[in-house]
């Protein structure tokens, strides 16, 4: 089905927050969260997404360093990584999918 793009930093909050509320609770790689600070860490992944998405330049760290980390107190898997990512594109099907706008046009001013 076709989806809708992201088209504002109020829409990428609004992904991210729908994320990882679903990885907080998910019983595969909730408990690799469980240490994580979000009031720190959720602005930090929604300056790393509007770079992505529209080069804004909010993000510069070090993503990778932050992993290895992560592996170093639990390590990941493969199986992790994809339910990470089913996870991840559950929430966009959820929000982003044309028949079901889950977003009212002030969220979609730029
Ligand atoms: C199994 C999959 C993954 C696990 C378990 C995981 C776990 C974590 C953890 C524990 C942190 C540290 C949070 C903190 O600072 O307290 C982190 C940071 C981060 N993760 Fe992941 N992650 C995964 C996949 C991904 C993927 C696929 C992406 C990108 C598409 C990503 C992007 C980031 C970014 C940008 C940060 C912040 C780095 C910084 O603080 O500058 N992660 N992740």
């Amino acid at each position: 089905m076709a989806k809708q793009d992201i088209i504002s930093r109020k829409e990428i909050e609004i992904v991210i927050n729908t994320f990882y509320e679903k990885v907080k609770v998910d019983d595969a790689i909730g408990y690799m969260f469980a240490s994580v600070d979000w009031n720190a860490h959720l602005p930090v992944m929604y300056n790393f997404w509007d770079n992505a998405l529209f080069y804004t330049g909010h993000y510069s760290g070090n993503p990778m360093e932050k992993h290895q980390k992560a592996h170093a107190a639990n390590p990941m898997t493969a199986d992790h990584f994809k339910r990470w990512l089913a996870l991840f594109e559950a929430t966009i099907n959820e929000l982003l999918v044309e028949k079901m706008p889950t977003f009212s046009r002030k969220e979609r001013e730029v």
